[in-house]
């Protein structure tokens, strides 16, 4: 046994090393190591032998497959690479001719702005933050001065988490960026700036102005003696900043839970002059809500509202987004169509 298994293993080292392509060196390890090839078809006489010769055996036939294999991927290599540089000798290959155009990608226009954003709000000496988009209740909302029986919840769509029991684990999908303000709040303390962008989810049935997911931008400032002026100011500049000095804008009293005084600001509808299916025939696009942080948001969060004060924004960046670049269906953000999405890359 051990004779012929030697004999194999020159026969077959030397049927490797001889194959002239990459389909007769595939033939060659089916006959060798195939099913019915011929250390296969050797080995199977193992068990006629006397035990004590088993061990022997099963090494050397270990060893064999091991260089048989060895051979196959240096010959192959070999092979494959004599192909490629018959290839390329061949008539036909000219390097020199020019590629396909390659498609560069580029931002989003909803990344476009939360970047203009991001610089601005750093320059004016805010930070940003972040916060989880699966979010405790109690932080989207308790903490926010929106307890379970407040008809504030029932206009926030909320998204909840729910285990495979069907427990509700006090989990939702955030339905704003505004618990990240009682995050930071109670990580830094006052004074503060901060901005928080991202994502966030209601269950809203979709349709041109709502979307399941859309982006949002908070800001929070909290210090001594602040109020309204500071936050007009602030409210100001990002309009400014995203749109320059054209577009109309007014503010009104607005009704937040977690603000309060809190304020509502509309911009002047880009796409009609007397009202359409974006503006819903008002004319006005609600962009930001806005206040001073409610003392209770404060003190929920460890600070003492008797020495701070601050305010608070939540800005639609998909609808800044989809105003600057007058997109009149929120769907297109997150639809992924590339012929949308390329008319953005510069
Ligand atoms: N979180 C609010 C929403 O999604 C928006 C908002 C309003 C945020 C007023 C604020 C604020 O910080 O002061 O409807």
């Amino acid at each position: 046994m051990k004779d012929r298994l030697e004999e194999l293993r020159t026969e077959g080292l030397q049927a490797l090393e001889a194959a002239s392509s990459l389909s007769s060196l595939k033939a060659s390890e089916i006959q060798l190591l195939g099913k019915k090839g011929a250390l296969t078809t050797l080995l199977k006489g193992v068990g006629a032998l006397p035990p004590e010769e088993r061990p022997l055996i099963g090494q050397l036939a270990n060893q064999v497959k091991k260089e048989f294999a060895e051979k196959i991927a240096s010959v192959s290599a070999a092979l494959k690479e004599a192909q490629i540089a018959a290839e390329l000798d061949s008539a036909g290959f000219d390097s020199t001719l020019p590629s396909a155009p390659l498609t560069l990608g580029g931002a989003h226009p909803v990344q476009v702005i939360t970047r203009e954003l991001e610089d601005l709000f750093l320059s004016m000496g805010f930070r940003v933050a972040d916060g989880p988009e699966v979010e405790l209740e109690a932080n989207n909302f308790d903490a926010l001065n929106i307890p379970a029986d407040h008809p504030a919840r029932e206009s926030h769509d909320t998204i909840w988490v729910q285990e495979a029991s069907g427990e509700t684990p006090g989990l939702c999908m955030r339905t704003h960026t505004s618990p990240v303000q009682i995050r930071t709040l109670r990580e830094a303390g006052a004074p503060l700036r901060v901005i928080a962008p991202g994502r966030v989810f209601r269950q809203e049935t979709q349709d041109a102005t709502h979307d399941h997911t859309f982006h949002q931008m908070e800001g929070l400032v909290v210090d001594r003696g602040v109020g309204v002026p500071q936050m007009l100011h602030a409210m100001n500049a990002m309009i400014e900043g995203v749109f320059g000095k054209h577009l109309k804008t007014r503010i009104r009293p607005g009704y937040f839970p977690f603000v309060e005084p809190g304020f509502e600001l509309d911009a002047q509808c880009p796409f009609c002059d007397e009202g359409c299916s974006v503006c819903k025939g008002s004319r006005w696009i609600e962009l930001i809500g806005c206040g001073l942080v409610h003392p209770k948001v404060l003190q929920e969060s460890g600070v003492d509202s008797d020495i701070y004060s601050g305010f608070a924004f939540g800005v639609g960046l998909s609808r800044l987004a989809m105003l600057r670049y007058g997109i009149r269906d929120v769907r297109w953000m997150l639809g992924g169509s590339i012929s949308f999405l390329s008319q953005f890359s510069e």
